[in-house]
């Protein structure tokens, strides 16, 4: 009899011991999601800004570029609308006649019609994946801009720049007989290695136009402001201005 009851308090104690720290943990739970959201509740006010900031762009941008169709999902892995606009401006402005790109999407779509639009100029966009570059392909084809660009398949292969390996776009020989106008840096995506764009430095700058202009996107990376310096300590002539992008933008020229 004294047993069971032993038995019986033991029980009662795990019982309330295991109670106790199934509590605690919840508790713990709510009282770290209390300093989340009060931490997102003091971002909101910049995220607030950030966004009307895109929006204003893309407005200006949908509404010079007038196209029928629209334009796929901007911002994340595409650029964004502000650094698009910048691109459209130029096009408008300069005219170029070889634009060349460092993977396709959402930009050669408004590259392409910005082109269209002057009745001059061709895009000429490198894009790695199979799957992207079609889909670029389709998307061009669906706006009936496919006469006012190319992409190009080009495949990521090895590179090596002062010992440093890169895994970079493969150059045919069309694009190296070009002299480029307007020269665009959006990728390769930048995990594949240290300073992923900088092959386009030693590989494209040399090919651009007396009065070309350079656009990188994603600037605000320690990457790329790496990449800058070492361009512009290669090619002192390059002269470098900052855009108030959402991802950062610097244009060379
Ligand atoms: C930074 S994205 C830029 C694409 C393009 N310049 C634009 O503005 O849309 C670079 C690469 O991501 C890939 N990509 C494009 N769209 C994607 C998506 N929705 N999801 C994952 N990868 C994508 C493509 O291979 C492309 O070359």
């Amino acid at each position: 009899m004294i047993l069971t009851v032993e038995i019986f308090i033991i029980a009662l104690l795990l019982l309330s011991i295991a109670l106790s720290a199934y509590t605690f943990h919840k508790v713990r739970r709510v009282h770290l999601m209390q300093y989340d959201l009060q931490n997102q509740y003091q971002r909101f006010p910049d995220t607030l800004n950030l966004t009307y900031q895109q929006l204003q762009a893309f407005t200006a941008l949908d509404r010079r570029l007038n196209l029928t169709y629209a334009l796929p999902p901007l911002r994340g892995w595409a650029a964004s609308p502000d650094f698009l606009l910048l691109l459209a401006e130029h096009v408008h402005r300069q005219q170029p006649e070889v634009i060349v790109e460092c993977s396709s999407g959402a930009s050669t779509i408004v590259l392409a019609q910005s082109a269209k639009q002057n009745g001059k100029g061709h895009v000429y966009s490198l894009e790695h994946d199979v799957h992207y570059a079609e889909k670029t392909r389709q998307a061009l084809i669906k706006h009936g801009l496919q006469g006012w660009s190319t992409v190009i398949d080009a495949p990521l292969q090895d590179y090596s720049f002062a010992g440093q390996s890169y895994r970079w776009y493969k150059l045919d020989d069309e694009i190296q007989s070009k002299q480029i106008d307007m020269l665009i840096i959006d990728g390769p995506p930048a995990n594949l290695n240290c300073c992923a764009r900088y092959p386009a430095g030693p590989l494209l700058l040399p090919l651009l136009n007396k009065n070309a202009m350079v656009f990188l996107d994603d600037a605000d990376r320690p990457d790329e402001q790496e990449i800058i310096n070492i361009w512009m300590s290669k090619f002192p002539n390059l002269h470098a201005e900052k855009h108030n992008c959402e991802k950062g933008a610097v244009s060379l020229a």
